[in-house]
């Protein structure tokens, strides 16, 4: 049975119907289906568009169906799409009274508020992945906060850093993604129905009275707009694409770390894989497939900017192309960071071969330059200084901690004895107290900003 067959005089050929059919994914919808109907019905009965009987006898129709599709009694399929179905098993249930639900209402409306209803629960469920994520980046970066390693830059070692610095940054990441999720709810949290089709309704309708029981903050105020209106939908979709960014790069941080050319990390057996042919083989495979749906989420992303960019106001069929991607991107996003924070949090730390890389390749240089400079030479020819100093290392086969004083001196009369102190790398990390810096004060100030941050976002 479909709700609009009294125009037509032959029924829609059977590809047509597979073609058109969208309950075998917003099926997934149910549960807001049937809230925004229990909302709407009681609209109804509140404003006298029904008696008030008739809103009872909806309602407890409608929840009587809600819990028999939860214990399992009723299969959610057989219709064009979870709106057909919720109704036309109200009105096998209740009669004709049933067929009263859907006046003052359109699906434009009622779909575009289910889907909302949706997106915010979703956010929710986002959101507490994001924090799980940052507690375990949080339990991490005090694990390292006792330790230096080198920072990079271009990928090659550039200064010393704070070991806790380093998974502090990523925490700052995910909570302003946190906080652009708070952000997208708001915007989602507008309530379309009342919009009608497209132009309204001439019923006596209470709008405030649905936004109440359906807790949205607004109403929206165009009911074109509204019933086409999907930013919300591409906005959610950027904030997934955004977390999926961050967690790509932590993948490749991790690939490069576990890797025995910088052997940083050690990867738990449990989250590693094998070669089928090479018996030696470890293989980050979490983190490379973690990488990997980074595209398929962008996917998504790219869909629906692609869907909405044509459409004609108001309403169109090409919006039902709104949900799979979101579906998607959502079970996408929520799987990675879950396998992410299970697979970091085993991670262990190689903290000896971090600091012998820390004191590699140079990574004082920029500290001996400092040291010049804060003599009183200008920088510019401080850095002079200090590459040729490099340079007689590299021609020497030496470090800037083993150089004579004697060639220090050659070098410029500036130096003296305590620059052997300024060229350790713990030294050199531990010096840049600026905020937000790479010393071991500043990465614990950034824990404690990062939990103070964490529970207001929460
Ligand atoms: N399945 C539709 C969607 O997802 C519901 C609204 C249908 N409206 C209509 N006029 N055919 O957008």
């Amino acid at each position: 049975m479909k709700l609009w067959e009294g125009r037509f005089a032959q029924g829609t050929a059977q590809d047509a119907d597979a073609f058109n059919e969208c309950l075998s994914f917003d099926k997934k919808l149910y549960k807001q289906d049937i809230q925004g109907s229990l909302a709407h019905a009681f609209m109804l009965g509140e404003c006298g568009i029904i008696t008030k009987e008739e809103s009872n006898l909806i309602q407890e129709g409608l929840r009587s169906v809600l819990n028999d599709i939860e214990n399992g009694t009723l299969a959610v399929e057989g219709y064009e799409d979870i709106h057909s179905f919720v109704e036309s098993n109200l009105v096998k249930r209740i009669g004709d009274t049933g067929k009263k639900l859907h006046t003052a209402r359109s699906r434009n409306d009622q779909v575009a508020t289910d889907f909302r209803l949706y997106i915010m629960d979703s956010i929710e469920r986002v959101k507490a992945a994001l924090v799980r994520m940052i507690e375990v980046l949080l339990q991490k970066s005090k694990d390292a906060v006792d330790y230096i390693m080198p920072g990079y830059t271009h990928l090659r070692k550039a200064q010393p850093i704070n070991g806790g610095q380093f998974f502090n940054a990523y925490s700052e990441m995910f909570l302003r993604d946190l906080e652009r999720l708070s952000d997208c709810k708001k915007r989602t949290s507008v309530m379309p129905l009342g919009s009608g089709a497209l132009a309204g309704t001439s019923y006596p309708i209470n709008r405030e009275i649905t936004r109440e029981k359906l807790g949205f903050s607004r109403i929206s105020q165009n009911s074109l707009d509204a019933v086409s209106d999907r930013d919300f939908v591409a906005e959610y979709l950027f904030d997934l694409s955004m977390i999926s960014t961050h967690l790509s790069r932590l993948c490749e941080d991790t690939i490069l770390y576990t890797a025995t050319e910088f052997g940083f990390w050690e990867m738990p057996d449990a989250y590693s894989t094998g070669s089928s042919i090479m018996p030696q083989k470890k293989n980050p495979d979490i983190s490379e497939l973690v990488r990997g749906k980074t595209g398929r989420v962008y996917g998504h992303l790219m869909g629906i900017l692609t869907v909405i960019k044509g459409i004609p106001l108001a309403y169109n069929k090409d919006l039902q192309e709104d949900k799979e991607g979101v579906f998607d991107a959502e079970k996408t996003v929520l799987d990675c960071l879950t396998i992410y924070a299970n697979m970091l949090s085993a991670i262990t730390l190689n903290t000896e071969r971090m600091a012998v890389a820390a004191e590699e390749d140079f990574t004082c240089a920029t500290d001996v330059a400092d040291y010049l400079a804060k003599k009183g030479l200008p920088f510019r020819t401080a850095h002079g200084v200090t590459g040729k100093l490099v340079r007689y290392c590299l021609d020497n086969q030496t470090t800037l901690d083993k150089v004579p004083m004697t060639v220090y001196k050659d070098m410029h009369e500036l130096f003296d004895e305590d620059i052997l102190r300024i060229v350790k790398a713990p030294h050199s990390a531990d010096e840049r107290n600026s905020v937000g810096g790479s010393s071991k004060q500043m990465a614990q100030n950034g824990i404690a900003s990062i939990e103070e941050r964490l529970a207001l976002l929460k």
